[in-house]
């Protein structure tokens, strides 16, 4: 399973990329604004940024809604680097995008997914990655991880090639039950990420090792 950080923070994005797991970074319009980043070249300049940190897949999001916007948009910001991968609303207009982009060479992401209808839709259209929203599912009380078990199932039976990219990820338990139910890939914040390192056995166990080494060795 590929591990992705969902942020636009490039501190946060090198301290992923520092640990050697990161495959790639996931952000959105709400991201980047909360990174202070407006303005058209802004955030073009701040994707460009983000692509140098990392060496693998950047999802950049586009604004438009329409068929000609989203394609419009995309294709500049597929010119940006060779890791940018166009990120399209789960819409009439983005399915038809996907199969635009598809059909031209430019690797997307379909985003804002939360049934497994909308799943079916955007892997026949030709996304590469397909975000489903967990965590956003469990805040309304139902069950995001029962639809990433649906999906990889179906994806499974059909031999569709869109990737499952698991998305608004809360915890690490997230993570982990992720990749339990089929996931490709994750997107999380850097905390869930590094949640996972904690255990209060290994803490325990270290300070033992270190202490009875310190005895032996005065
Ligand atoms: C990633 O691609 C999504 O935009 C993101 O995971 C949404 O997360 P949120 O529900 O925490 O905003």
């Amino acid at each position: 399973m590929k591990f992705f950080i969902d942020t636009a923070n490039l501190s946060d994005i090198q301290e992923a990329a520092d640990l050697g797991i990161l495959d790639g970074v996931t952000t959105n319009p709400s991201l980047m604004a909360k990174e202070g980043i407006s303005g058209d070249q802004a955030v073009k300049d701040h994707y460009v940024k983000i692509c140098e940190l990392v060496d693998g897949d950047v999802s950049a999001e586009v604004i438009s809604t329409d068929f000609e916007g989203i394609v419009q948009e995309g294709e500049v910001l597929a010119q940006l680097a060779p890791n940018i991968v166009v990120k399209v609303p789960m819409i009439r207009d983005g399915v038809k995008a996907l199969r635009h982009f598809y059909d031209h060479g430019i690797r997307t992401n379909c985003t804002l997914v939360f049934s497994p209808g909308q799943a079916i839709l955007a892997a026949k259209a030709g996304a590469t990655y397909l975000s489903p929203f967990i965590g956003r599912i469990d805040d309304i009380t139902w069950d995001g991880m029962s639809l990433i078990r649906e999906i990889a199932e179906i994806y499974a039976i059909q031999g569709y090639e869109t990737e499952i990219l698991a998305a608004s990820i809360r915890s690490s338990k997230h993570i982990v039950e992720s990749a339990k139910s089929g996931a490709d890939v994750i997107t999380a914040p850097l905390k869930p990420i590094l949640g996972l390192l904690n255990h209060p056995l290994t803490d325990i166990g270290l300070a033992k090792f270190l202490a009875d080494h310190k005895k032996a060795n005065a």
